[in-house]
Order: C-alpha cells, then structure tokens, then sequence
C-alpha cells in the first residue's frame, strides 16, 4: 500500500501531543495560505523533516510534564535551528526542558483573559493588549536562563515568553481558536515573519502539486475509483480525471439508498460533463433483497458494506488488470487512524464510508485527497469546475437512506423516505437555509403509525421525522431553528405529498446526547 507523501515543501510541522484543538492550529495556518503537517511526537525526524518545514509547533495536551510518562520534546529538535512555538503543554514542554519550571495550578483557568504584550515578532503589528482563549491546568512560574515574558494575564505572569535568540516562542494560551481574537494573525507572524514561510498554498499550487504527485505515482497504469456522489469522492475522481484521463475509470454502484435525484446528477456530472470514464451499475435489488426483514442497525451497516463490496469487486474484475484503487481519504481521517496521542476515540457507531474500500482488494491506493481539509477539497473541487450541487453538498452517510429509514428497509418505505427528504431539501433550498444556517439536513421514517384524518376518514399511516442541524465538526450540534414557517411548509407538503404518511415532527435533541443519524 503506497500513497504519495506530503508534496508542499516549507510549511510548518505540528506535533500533537493529544490536544483537542491540534487539527485547528493546521487549519488556521492553511486558511492563511501556509502549509502545514501533523505528526505524532514520536514520529520519526526523517518523517517530520521529509517536506522541509520552516518551523514546528508543538500543540497542547491534555497531558503534565511531570505525570511519569508524559510525551517528551523529540531530541532531535534540540539539535536543528528550526524555530519553535509551544502552545499550553507545549510551553511548559519547553520550559521544562530548557530549565524553567512549572507547577499545577491550585485549578484550571478556563475563558477569556486579556494579554499585555511585548513588542516583538512574534506580535508584530498587533494591538498592545489582546483578548486571549485560555484553557490549562499548569503553568509556568519559573523562566529557564536568558528567556524574558513577551506578553502577561492578570494570573499568569509568564502568558508567552521567548528565548534569548528569538527563535523559541511559547504561549499560554490558544492562538489556534476563534477566542482569541488575533490569533491567526500570531501564527502566520510565527510562520511568515519568524520561520519565513511563504503563503503560498493556494488551491492553484494545491491542484499543480496533487496533478503531478498523481502522474507520477500512477505511471500509465489503470485507477478504479469508487464515486459515492459525496464532495470527497467527486474531488478525488476530477483530480484524477486531470492527472490521467482515461486511465481512470469511475465505478458508481447505484445502492437503491440514494436520494431524489442523485443517481441521475452524478452520471450527468462526471460521464456528461466532466468526460469520465463511468460504470454505473444499478445494483438496488441485491441491496434490498440482502436488507429484507433486517432492522438492527448495525446489521444494516454490515450488510450495506459487505453488499457494496461485493458490487464493486465485480465490476472492477471485468476491467481486467487494474493497479491501483483511488479512495477520497482526507486528512481528519489520516489523522484520526494514526495521528497523534489523542486519537483512541471510541466507536460509537460503525461508519462506513461507501466511497472507501478496504485495502485486501489487492490493488495499491491512490488518495489524492490524503492531505487536504474539507474546505480545502471543496475549493479545488470548485476550482476544477464541478457544480455547487455536488461541492456544497451536505454530507450523506455511507450506508444512505437505510439507516434513516427506521425499521424494515423496503423499497416502497424507502421510495416513502426519498420523496419526503427531497421535500425537505427543496423547502429549505427555498428559503436559502441549506448552506450555512443548517449543515445537515434530512427527513428520517420512523417505524411507527399513528391515526390522523383525511377528509373524512380515519387514517394509520407512518410518521415522517425531520432533521436539520448546525454544527462545525458533526461531532456535537445544535438543533437548527427553524422558521415555523418552512417547517409548516415541509410539513404541508409531505403529508398532501407523500402517500402512506400523516404526521410529521421535528427532532428538537442536540448532539449530545442524541447524534444526528437516528442510526
Ligand atoms: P452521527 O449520526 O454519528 O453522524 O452524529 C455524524 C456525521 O457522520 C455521518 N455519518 C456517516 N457517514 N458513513 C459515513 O460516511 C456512515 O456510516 C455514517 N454514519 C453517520 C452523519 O451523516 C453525520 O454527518
């Protein structure tokens, strides 16, 4: 299993040392047009150093430096004149480690404070007090020799500090997050002023660099690439498209899971538009003949997977000798399954992305995708010209309309499901909340009937659930508020609308404790 490594030379390189907010310092210092790595403390120098960065940050932890095995400063960092900021763990990791010390605080500061600065670098051209997000437990009370405060809090005398040659920085505080009102411009003046990185990931330089790392990795061999209709896997098959034209061919299994339309949209999109090379197989009645009389939702998932599978083996073995296998893997997943210290994350549920195979399909994998963000892989799929509808879409899980179509999956409840959702998706389109005020948004049937009235019969037909979101990360969400308006609408509509459904909700839980899926 190969796949290119990180090809942008002359960022910045982060170690994770586990902080819940890692991923933020990589995307604050991106956004800005600075490329940036992750990596695990003890990831090896040679791996670090492969891209040739500029500097490196060390993130927060939930760890202390004193606790028995507490993740340590690479040695090898000591050696190079690279310059360094520590942030929160990370300062009190240099602080340590050049002499300084640090203690637990009687207890955790947690908010707002307000930071006196220092002129120097590391502040350039930033207001003399800055509003800052704190969030530790330790902290330093003792500089190591020669170090001064550049910036102090009303509690933490040593707020951010530097070492005598103006190489090493640290601060306290998150310059990573939104709280911290100047913070992006902090790290770009670590990055740009003190490292001399240029901001110069840009999507054009990103599209170049992905098109050649592709040629050269592929060669003139053949790529099969599994299109979901998802922005991941779309990006990955127009860069690919690019890179090697026709020696890509698109495989679309059509689940029978999808929503109003979709099936359609993606063979236009990349057969119509793009010239792709495309198999699209309608594969609906095995997946519905394999769901029949199943309800647990795992099972669901396993079934679709294993199903989904199977489909796609037997397409690509009618292609003849295919080397490689490309998936739409992004860097959150990258760094998820093999990052830093804080990555255990329990599984709550078994996702299954259909985009993604496993590896034992005996082919090499290409991830063109492998080092970009989310935002970053829908601005260079919108520079590589694909429609807003598939660029902006919400995301859809993998095993599709059977995990939200409560109960027994058939095809006549889930024909039910897809006319309700695209009702909810119209009403919403129409009232301009679907990019924005909601980030996910869908109808879900319920396994249940209850009596209403319809002219003047009674009726017992099945509930149809509404769900609409808001969040940042899909990790926790809001409830989306909803005009009463539209959701009259929505409401209206599915039940003249769609046959067999009478009643309608709104799921008003938040994420906690509930998720967004209802399977
Ligand atoms: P939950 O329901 O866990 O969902 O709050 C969080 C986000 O993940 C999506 N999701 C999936 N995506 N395969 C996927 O590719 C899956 O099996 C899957 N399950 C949930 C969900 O739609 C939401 O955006």
């Amino acid at each position: 299993m190969t796949s290119p490594r990180a090809f942008h030379k002359g960022g910045i390189a982060i170690l994770d040392y586990g902080s819940q907010y890692t991923q933020l310092i990589a995307r604050r210092l991106r956004e800005q047009g600075i490329y940036s790595e992750i990596f695990p403390p003890e990831a090896p120098e040679t791996q670090v150093f492969a891209s040739a960065p500029r500097g490196v940050i060390l993130s927060g932890s939930p760890h202390s430096v004193y606790e028995p095995n507490a993740p340590q400063l690479p040695a090898y960092l000591l050696k190079r004149d690279v310059p360094i900021l520590g942030i929160c763990y990370g300062m009190q990791l240099l602080a340590h480690t050049f002499g300084g010390g640090v203690s637990g605080a009687a207890r955790r500061e947690y908010g707002a404070a307000q930071l006196q600065i220092v002129p120097c670098p590391l502040f350039r051209d930033l207001p003399d007090q800055l509003a800052v997000w704190m969030s530790h437990a330790d902290h330093v009370e003792r500089l190591p020799a020669g170090w001064r405060a550049i910036g102090s809090t009303a509690n933490a005398p040593y707020a951010a500090i530097s070492d005598p040659e103006g190489r090493r920085y640290a601060v306290q505080f998150h310059p990573e997050v939104t709280h911290t009102i100047h913070g992006a411009a902090i790290l770009r003046n670590f990055a740009v002023h003190i490292c001399g990185c240029a901001p110069d990931w840009t999507p054009a330089a990103i599209i170049d660099e992905s098109l050649a790392a592709l040629r050269a990795q592929i060669g003139a061999e053949q790529v099969i690439l599994g299109l979901s209709g998802g922005v991941d896997s779309a990006v990955a098959a127009a860069l690919l498209q690019r890179a090697v034209g026709d020696q890509l061919t698109c495989i679309f299994i059509n689940t029978g899971l999808l929503r109003k339309g979709e099936p359609e949209s993606v063979v236009q999109t990349f057969q119509g538009q793009l010239g792709a090379r495309l198999v699209a197989v309608d594969a609906s009645e095995a997946f519905f003949e394999a769901l029949a009389g199943v309800t647990d939702p795992e099972q669901k998932r396993s079934i679709i997977g294993e199903r989904f599978i199977r489909a796609f083996e037997s397409e690509a073995r009618k292609l003849g000798k295919v080397k490689f296998l490309a998936q739409g893997t992004i860097y959150p997943d990258v760094i998820e399954s093999g990052g830093g210290l804080g990555s255990a994350a329990r599984t709550i549920k078994k996702h299954h992305n259909v985009g993604g195979l496993p590896a034992d399909l005996a082919f090499e994998l290409v991830e063109p995708l492998r080092y970009l963000f989310k935002d970053e892989v829908r601005r260079i799929g919108a520079a590589l010209g694909l429609p807003d509808s598939i660029v902006w879409r919400q995301p859809f899980p993998g095993p599709g309309l059977a995990v939200r179509c409560l109960g027994e999956v058939t095809f006549e409840r889930v024909e039910r499901l897809r006319a309700a959702d695209a009702i909810v998706l119209e009403e919403l389109a129409r009232a301009d909340l679907l990019r924005g005020e909601t980030s996910q948004a869908f109808a879900v049937l319920l396994p249940t009937r209850s009596v209403g009235v319809m002219g003047d019969g009674r009726t017992y037909q099945e509930v149809v659930a509404v769900r609409a979101v808001r969040t940042e990360d899909f990790m926790t969400a809001h409830w989306a508020r909803l005009p009463y308006d539209v959701l009259a609408r929505i409401s209206e509509r599915i039940v003249n609308e769609v046959q067999g459904v009478n009643r309608v909700v709104y799921d008003i839980t938040t994420k906690p404790p509930a998720t967004i899926e209802w399977e």
